[in-house]
């Protein structure tokens, strides 16, 4: 075959050790164990708690980690791509910084901001530059140290969010394996029920905007929850009509992890049984950019040459999409 299709080719991932249990939470706002755990499937989530330590320092724990898993010269790094929401400050790019970091001195470097389908679009993104056949190692990182951003005294985003990285790498592959589809959307209407108001060009930091906690995420829960469900399952349901899948043809659904009852909502409308659906946001709750990495490095061992995955993704913008990527090789793991 000589189309070149972008396979993923290694991953790698990374957690801080602090864990925020329901349980702590219980002592922070008015909530309880019972209510996140029916509600979100979320049990705990890592929190970065080292002052100083930013988004980049998650991301480049987990580029170590793929590195020395896959046992690759930095050097050979084409470009990086880093998918955060959270940037480490506003204007000099935190992939950058990373890619510096992490020895990739031939690679160029930006970041790439959708929220939480941040990582979904990366995907597309670093295919399609592989698939242009310019370049041949893309690594795409998605990364976000959420707790930088959270209101602890608010239980609608508190209960919801956590801190983590994941990266894959994105290689030629001629095999025809890869990414084979994508069905990516975005709509304006959501920008109003997800987001951070201030800190931005609209309305500039300022004491009254730190008074006024507007420097947190706020989100409209109930609202962002309808269109996720019907957002994400309308997109996993059109790229497998398109592409002539049926539900016996996928074997792994990675979806984003920001509340259990979404992901259940998406697996049932494209009819995939439990054991086909990957799911750890018990774990770590929704760390935005890193869910779907996260996934594929926790596991990876499951995941066969050659098996069909349908990604799907939904976040603030709103941001939303679906991939369909057939996996390029077996876990020596
Ligand atoms: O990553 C993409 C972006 N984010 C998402 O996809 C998140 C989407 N939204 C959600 O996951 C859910 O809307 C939440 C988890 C945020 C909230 O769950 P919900 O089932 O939509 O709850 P609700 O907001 O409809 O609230 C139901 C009840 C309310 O009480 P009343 O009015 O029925 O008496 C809330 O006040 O639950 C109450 N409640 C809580 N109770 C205990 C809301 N938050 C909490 C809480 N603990 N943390």
């Amino acid at each position: 075959m000589n189309k070149i299709t972008a396979a993923i080719t290694a991953t790698g991932s990374y957690v801080p050790d602090f864990v925020l249990s329901n349980k702590v939470l219980e002592t922070l706002v008015d909530t309880n164990d019972e209510w996140i755990t029916s509600r979100t499937g979320i049990k705990e989530r890592r929190i970065l708690k080292e002052e100083g330590q930013g988004t980049s320092y998650l991301a480049i724990q987990a580029a170590k980690n793929l590195i020395e898993k896959a046992n690759i010269d930095p050097k050979e790094i084409d470009m990086v791509i880093l998918c955060t929401a959270t940037p480490d400050m506003l204007v000099a790019s935190t992939g950058v910084y990373v890619a510096s970091q992490i020895g990739a001195t031939n690679a160029f470097a930006y970041d790439l901001q959708a929220a939480c389908s941040s990582f979904l679009f990366g995907m597309s993104t670093a295919s399609a530059y592989v698939e242009s056949g310019k370049y041949k190692k893309v690594l795409l990182i998605g990364a976000d140290k959420m707790s930088s951003i959270i209101d602890y005294t608010d239980r609608s985003t508190c209960i919801i969010f956590g801190d983590g990285a994941g990266a894959v790498l994105f290689e030629p592959n001629h095999e025809g394996l890869g990414l084979q589809d994508e069905f990516l959307r975005s709509d304006g209407v959501g920008r109003e029920f997800l987001k951070i108001d201030a800190g931005g060009s609209i309305l500039p930091s300022s004491e009254e905007t730190v008074k006024n906690k507007q420097h947190f995420v706020h989100q409209d829960g109930k609202t962002v929850f309808k269109y996720a469900v019907s957002g994400m399952a309308d997109v996993s349901e059109k790229i497998m009509e398109r592409n002539n899948l049926v539900k016996e043809d996928i074997n792994w659904l990675v979806a984003h992890q920001a509340n259990r009852r979404i992901i259940d909502a998406t697996a049932n409308r494209i009819g995939l049984e439990e054991d086909k659906v990957l799911i750890n946001i018990e774990k770590y709750g929704n760390t935005t950019s890193a869910t779907l990495p996260l996934l594929l490095g926790d596991f990876e061992s499951k995941l066969k040459k050659g098996d069909n995955i349908i990604f799907a993704a939904f976040g603030g913008g709103f941001t939303w999409g679906a991939i369909y990527l057939k996996w390029a090789y077996n876990s020596n793991k």
